[in-house]
């Protein structure tokens, strides 16, 4: 649109004549942090927030989890937005069904809430690499998580896109969204400031100006993560407030104050004991937070389930630790959305603080028992192989243009050699055929690499290699190349002539499948058998390593080293009669069977 000059000087001159009718048009919605305090619409505003991630929880459910929210006493639901499910391909954006966040954040305001954005573009959250597409690392040369223009560029076109969805959705433009997220607790990570002042500008410009903007940190690392202009939050566990407020307080001493990430409960390793946390404590510790008229968000209110491949790794004390499928977290409502004690106690602590009843809990229906089926069909990962790549040395699953699942590297061994092969890297988890027999499994989690074999000139080496979810939070993450990421070694000498088979496992169900046995790493099929669907927990402890679909919806892993041993699978995915269900294990073992419980089994017990 063309303005004219006179145009303009008109409403210069309306301007200068009567700037308070201005301001307050400008003000009718507005949420900003000013003298000491958050105000919503120019009043003082105490954020009680807790976190769901749309991705972790199916679309479905949104609606109620959100209400559920509603009913504990919170005023607004926190969430993070994960790059890596909307553009998997790069410039390709995905906004359709599960991954409507705009949607997510409507339903939001629908049900009362207003919504704290965490867009990142890093998330950590025990999600698969923090958030970040996997295609950010098929430079290998690329630094993420910092100035590198390689990184940057895609990150702020992201962010762009981003705000075409979100931006709009801003209080100040009559949506839910109060406040926004710069990155999230760089100060854990490094400090570049330049790169986190870019992060911010990028946020501007993609349209986040109509909310607050702040960044979240632990509280001994606000000077590496904060912004000078921004108001900070920090985040802490249980038992901590009063000590970290006292930090924030040093460090700013004005307002607001904001606990932003009070966590809850905690995540769980394969191979490590399922977390649970003190609901008592957390709920005197809420109550303690409010009375002090502080703002608060729950890490996790509501942790929900890393459906698919998306589960994240720590690296801690120099060791890869793989997350489970589960992300219950101990969280208020747990994995498959039913109140706990914690919702109860937090429900009436927050009512105490705040002398509000909330709305009443509404009711969740039951879940359901599944009799056990066997899975008596399968067919061969060996005999359903894709084209393979040739190369001379290994390559990576970014290599190849895969984000996810497995990979397998075949080669020939050309002379008798007896000694150590080591795969260096192995990223994460390999399985090691000589003639098509398992000789031997290699675990990254245990530090392990090298198998010592004897293999005659000849043999058919095949190397089975699973992603078993890239690391999510220390500067580590920059190497989640996954596969083996340099080189293969016989008895000191590099292997060549590879064949590479990248396995993404996107469409098990297109395999054709026999009533026979299966030799080497198998996919299963079977059928559930439901009358009223409902919410189950399908019982996978009669399996060994692998991952299930149910209906063609990719659930998550199975481990027979547990802690988990169910893995949630939601009423909305189930429909009477039939169910579709395919395991895939890297043990032939067939007709094991599965079955629905009606309760989850996240300590491999069944209670
Ligand atoms: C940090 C991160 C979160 C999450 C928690 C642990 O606070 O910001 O994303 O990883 O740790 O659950």
């Amino acid at each position: 649109m063309k303005i004219s000059r006179s145009l303009i000087s008109a409403l210069a001159l309306i301007a200068l004549a009567s700037p308070s009718v201005l301001i307050r048009a400008e003000e009718a919605h507005s949420f900003r942090a000013a003298h000491g305090q958050f105000q919503l619409d120019g009043k003082p505003f105490r954020i009680i927030a807790g976190e769901m991630h749309y991705a972790r929880i199916p679309r479905a459910y949104w609606r109620d989890r959100l209400r559920l929210a509603k009913a504990m006493g919170l005023n607004t639901v926190t969430t993070y937005i994960f790059w890596n499910e909307h553009e998997q391909t790069p410039g390709v954006y995905d906004f359709s069904g599960q991954r409507d966040v705009a949607e997510f954040v409507r339903e939001a305001q629908q049900e009362g809430l207003y919504v704290n954005l965490r867009p990142g573009p890093y998330a950590c959250a025990e999600w698969e690499f923090g958030g970040y597409p996997a295609w950010l690392l098929k430079d290998p040369t690329t630094v993420v998580r910092g100035s590198d223009p390689k990184f940057l560029e895609p990150a702020r076109r992201w962010l762009l896109r981003l705000g075409k969805e979100l931006a709009p959705l801003q209080y100040g433009n009559g949506g839910p969204i109060i406040t926004v997220q710069v990155e999230n607790e760089y100060g854990s990570f490094g400090d570049d400031h330049a790169y986190m002042q870019q992060i911010h500008q990028d946020l501007v410009d993609a349209g986040f100006n109509k909310a607050q903007l702040y960044t979240a940190d632990g509280a001994d690392v606000l000077t590496k993560g904060a912004l000078p202009d921004l108001p900070a939050g920090i985040n802490f566990g249980p038992g901590e407030s009063k000590k970290e407020f006292e930090k924030l307080k040093k460090f700013r001493s004005e307002g607001p104050y904001i606990n932003s990430e009070y966590w809850v409960g905690w995540f769980d390793h394969w191979g490590d004991v399922h977390h649970t946390t003190d609901a008592k404590q957390q709920a005197d510790e809420l109550f303690w937070t409010l009375s002090q008229g502080h703002s608060i968000s729950l890490y996790m209110f509501h942790g929900g389930t890393s459906f698919g491949w998306m589960n994240g790794a720590n690296w801690d004390k120099n060791s890869y630790q793989p997350d489970v499928t589960s992300y219950d977290y101990d969280s208020p409502l747990d994995e498959s959305g039913r109140p706990t004690l914690k919702y109860t106690l937090f429900r009436e602590a927050i009512a105490k603080a705040t002398g509000v009843t909330p709305p009443p809990v509404p009711t969740v229906a039951p879940a359901i028992a599944i009799p056990a089926t066997a899975l008596t069909q399968s067919a061969s990962l060996w005999q359903n192989l894709p084209k393979p790549v040739a190369s001379p040395k290994p390559l990576t699953m970014e290599d190849l243009d895969q984000a996810y699942g497995y990979i397998l590297y075949r080669t020939t061994v050309a002379a008798a050699a007896k000694g150590d092969l080591v795969l260096d890297q192995l990223h994460d988890y390999a399985v090691v055929y000589a003639n098509g027999q398992p000789i031997g499994s290699l675990d990254r989690r245990l530090g392990q690499n090298t198998l010592a074999v004897d293999l005659a000139a000849g043999t058919k080496l095949d190397i089975l290699v699973e992603n078993s979810g890239r690391i999510n939070f220390t500067t580590e993450l920059r190497g989640e190349r996954k596969g083996i990421t340099k080189q293969v070694t016989l008895a000191g000498k590099p292997l060549a002539g590879w064949e590479i088979f990248p396995l993404p496992m996107a469409s098990p169900e297109k395999l054709s499948y026999a009533a026979a046995a299966c030799t080497g790493a198998c996919f299963y099929r079977g059928s559930l058998e439901v009358n009223e669907p409902g919410d189950s927990f399908l019982d996978t402890s009669a399996f060994t390593k692998g991952f299930v679909w149910v209906n063609g919806h990719p659930l998550g892993r199975i481990w027979s080293i547990g802690p988990q041993k169910a893995l949630y699978l939601p009423g909305p995915w189930l429909h009477k009669g039939q169910n579709e269900v395919i395991v895939f294990d890297i043990d032939s073992v067939p007709g094991r069977a599965l079955e629905g419980r009606t309760k989850p089994m996240l300590d491999g017990k069944v209670h």
